[in-house]
């Protein structure tokens, strides 16, 4: 049989590398998105690949496309966060869309879903790093509206698995501390770091993990991706300054607002486990190969799952 991927949102960051991989290794594609943050020219022009402008909220159209392509798997990576108070469109996106994935794969006979799941899921989590049994503690419109799309899809009877994904760095990334520093310091911009540990994994870790998920029989369920080690934001900032060779200027160092959680670091080791799987990549290397990204293709957007500060 061919190897079919629906990939919803595969315009994105993630997607858009997912769809890369693939083709060059001979698979059909088909990508549902509705360009919210995704970007058309993101995706090549190739025999091998359809992409559908609409949305995963359009249960008729989700049914049709799952109907009549026959994917051998969906790849769930399409999701609403740039608005952080636009709760329905979170919902509509995240909840409803996966609502719609897992209704369309039910009635049409497809039976592996590879779902991505944000850390926000965990919301403030009561130890770090963050055991893949913690508590779904979302507070924020993203992580709650993920969380429970992601519920709908492991207890809708079929065989999902979730990858509960750390700070992914790779092509076309515009969101978070990099393309941020990166861009400000270059325009001699002032910056801020928030006091707060994240957890950074190369794209091409990722994308080895998710081969797995792809190929291989694994047990259906939710998994912790990461690499288990957690990094300061001020240590990503002095990688961008190293990177860019200026002299570092004074940055202060700011708590953590409201709407953001201080230390998110993912505990990969169950996953490590049945994966048989590691992260190659440390902390600066993927930093490292993210700049030099940039330095090639440039930073085209900075979007944010967190509220503007307030002046
Ligand atoms: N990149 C990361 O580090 C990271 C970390 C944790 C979780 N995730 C999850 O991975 C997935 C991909 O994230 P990303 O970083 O590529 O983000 P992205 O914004 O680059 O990609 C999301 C894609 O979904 C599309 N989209 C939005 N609403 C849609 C809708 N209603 N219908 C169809 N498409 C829609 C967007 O246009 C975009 O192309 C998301 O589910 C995200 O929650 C990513």
């Amino acid at each position: 049989m061919k190897n079919k991927l629906l990939i919803t949102g595969g315009a994105g960051c993630l997607g858009s590398s997912i769809v890369d991989k693939y083709l060059s290794k001979g698979y059909t594609i088909l990508v549902l998105d509705n360009f919210a943050t995704g970007k058309k020219q993101n995706l090549p022009d190739t025999s091998n690949l359809r992409v559908v402008d609409g949305s995963v909220v359009d249960a008729d159209l989700v049914n049709v496309l799952v109907k009549e392509f026959r994917p051998t798997i969906v790849i769930n990576s399409a999701a609403a966060y740039k608005d952080p108070t636009n709760w329905r469109e979170d919902v509509e996106t995240n909840t409803i869309g996966s609502i719609n994935i897992a209704k369309a794969c039910l009635e049409n006979g497809v039976e592996k879903i590879i779902n991505f799941q944000t850390a926000l899921n965990y919301g403030r989590p009561d130890t770090t790093p963050i055991p893949i049994t913690a508590a779904s503690k979302p507070f924020t419109s993203y992580g709650i509206s993920k969380a429970a799309g992601e519920q709908f899809l492991l207890n809708s009877g079929l065989n999902v698995i979730s990858l509960r994904l750390a700070n992914i760095c790779g092509p076309r990334l515009a969101i978070g501390p990099i393309p941020t520093f990166y861009t400000r310091l270059k325009e001699g911009k002032n910056c801020f770091c928030s006091d707060s540990l994240r957890d950074f994994l190369d794209m091409e870790d990722f994308l080895n993990i998710l081969h797995i998920a792809i190929t291989q029989q694994i047990p259906k369920g939710a998994y912790n991706v990461s690499t288990g080690v957690g990094s300061s934001i001020k240590e990503v900032f002095d990688e961008v300054v190293i990177h860019l060779g200026i002299s570092a200027p004074e940055v202060p160092i700011v708590a953590v607002g409201a709407d953001d959680v201080k230390e998110v670091v993912l505990d990969p080791s169950y996953t490590e486990n049945i994966f048989n799987w590691k992260a190659k990549y440390n902390f600066k290397q993927t930093i490292k190969r993210q700049l030099e990204w940039y330095d090639k293709y440039g930073v085209t957007d900075i979007f944010s799952h967190l509220a503007v500060p307030k002046k």
